[in-house]
């Protein structure tokens, strides 16, 4: 049987899985759930959380305090999962000591075949695990472990719609709503596609209505996810185009900015690119990862487009909207990437001048097309080729920035910034990390800054 989110509260299930944490939860039904990874994972996690509430847990940030513990796992890099594995073992000694305490995994690890296997074997004391796609089962997983079963696991990918109606959100003014779950591209790297199973996209109509919801609380930015958003609509029947999702989400009122991530550069038509340039609350930045600037290497990681054709898109926006903003996520060190194949992409970073790079060493993910390829270039090879191009982003980023100087530029405001006592940060239209001087009540409004100086991450100056 399947638990939707609007079930929880009501379902027998739950109700038996009350009267158990009622008789085992010694400090009163308190979670500790941590997220791993990126946006989509820390989206399923305040979904989890959703879900644990309503079963009458409140939460923690210290698992030393809490009767259960759920960490929601990443896959994407051997050393995110070695981080959970590392994190599990810290915590055998306190499951030792209080073996009523539970522990749970989930995420795209425990998507993963080998994690079970690895789990049972050497981490004998996790009590549940469970898939990306199978967070609706929480309630049922806590039941099985509560009647005996050593590991209770569901894996099985649920096609339901598991929406934002138990959410609980980390932020006030931000959101982050999932447009889209899975993958399709299977770049020969990644993981993302065996993990998180084929793209299913949701309603329009859905994501309307709740983004409709979110911007009457007051939320002021709202973040579009999905592993590759620009495929978004591709499996549905009304012929809806994530260009189309962009200008119905403008046009609903209020004084709110959308964002989105991630987008793959092969869909990246100008369909998208002229709603993006047109749509006033659709903020003037694209993370566009490129990966690499080598064709050779593109073409090795099935990625469907070349360097050259990077480059178009990015003219494209910049010949139309001044400043407008790029980021990235770019790997070093793929199977037997070459010096020369390497120096295409400094030449792709120089050209470019991203606001911003993700950068990776590529990390081997078994399973993956990748994993099967010969691969010579050394470790110490692949981290000197990361080091030259941190230094050539920093060089780039500290010029780029400077464009703003001068200028008033409209921010969010998000929180306390570490340069000391007063100081705000925020994010402008365009992405970029903005610090000034000011009230802490203007966390969460919109305020204008004008720009005074610039570094190789952010900008700073006084509020207008
Ligand atoms: N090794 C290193 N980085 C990877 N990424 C995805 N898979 C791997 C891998 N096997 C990076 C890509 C992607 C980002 C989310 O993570 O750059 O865009
Ligand atoms: Fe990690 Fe990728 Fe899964 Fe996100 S989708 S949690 S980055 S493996």
């Amino acid at each position: 049987m399947s638990i939707k989110a609007c079930d929880v509260k009501e379902s027998e299930i739950a109700n038996q899985v009350i009267k158990y944490l009622k008789m085992y939860c010694k400090k009163g039904a308190i979670a500790y759930v941590h997220s791993f990874g990126c946006q989509l994972n820390v989206s399923d996690g305040e979904k989890i959380k959703g879900i644990l509430s309503s079963l009458g847990f409140k939460f923690t940030d210290d698992y030393k305090e809490s009767d259960l513990i759920l960490l929601n796992t990443c896959a994407v890099r051997e050393s995110a999962e070695d981080t959970v594995y590392g994190t599990l073992g810290n915590m055998k000694k306190y499951k030792k000591e209080n073996p009523d305490v539970i522990i749970a995994l989930c995420g795209c690890m425990a998507s993963e075949p080998k994690t079970i296997e690895k789990i049972k074997n050497h981490y004998p004391f996790v009590d549940i695990l469970f898939g990306t796609s199978a967070l609706s089962q929480l309630p049922k997983l806590l039941l099985e472990h509560y009647e005996g079963n050593k590991l209770a696991y569901d894996t099985k990918e649920y096609n339901e719609e598991f929406g934002a109606d138990y959410q609980i959100r980390e932020s006030n003014f931000k959101a982050s709503v999932p447009i889209m779950f899975g993958c399709n591209n299977f770049c020969t790297y990644c993981i993302v596609p065996y993990v998180r199973g084929r793209e299913r996209s949701r309603s329009a109509d859905v994501i309307v209505h709740e983004v409709e919801e979110l911007v009457a609380k007051g939320y002021k930015e709202i973040m579009l996810l999905g592993q590759n958003v620009n495929s978004y609509g591709n499996d549905l029947k009304d012929g809806m185009t994530f260009a189309q999702l962009l200008r119905r989400l403008n046009d609903i009122d209020g004084d709110f900015w959308i964002r989105f991530m991630s987008s793959h550069p092969k869909d990246a038509g100008t369909d998208l690119l002229d709603a993006i340039i047109e749509c006033d609350k659709v903020g003037k930045h694209l993370h566009l990862p490129v990966q690499c600037g080598s064709n050779s290497v593109l073409k090795r990681m099935n990625r469907h487009y070349t360097a050259e054709k990077y480059l178009e898109t990015v003219n494209y926006l910049r010949e139309r909207s001044e400043g407008f903003a790029l980021s990235s996520d770019i790997m070093v060190g793929f199977p037997n990437e070459t010096e020369e194949e390497f120096c295409d992409t400094l030449k792709l970073v120089e050209e470019v001048k991203f606001d911003n790079i993700f950068t990776f060493i590529y990390s081997k993910r078994s399973g993956t097309v990748a994993a099967e390829m010969e691969d010579v270039t050394t470790d110490s090879e692949k981290r000197h080729r990361m080091e030259r191009l941190l230094k050539l982003q920093r060089e780039v980023a500290t010029e780029n920035y400077k464009r703003f100087i001068g200028k008033t530029v409209r921010v969010l405001v998000e929180g306390e910034s570490k340069q000391g006592e007063g100081w705000l940060f925020g994010k402008s239209s365009a992405y970029t990390i903005v610090e000034f001087k000011g009230y802490k009540s203007l966390i969460g409004t919109f305020v204008n800054v004008k720009i005074t100086d610039a570094r190789n991450w952010a900008v700073s100056g006084e509020l207008v």
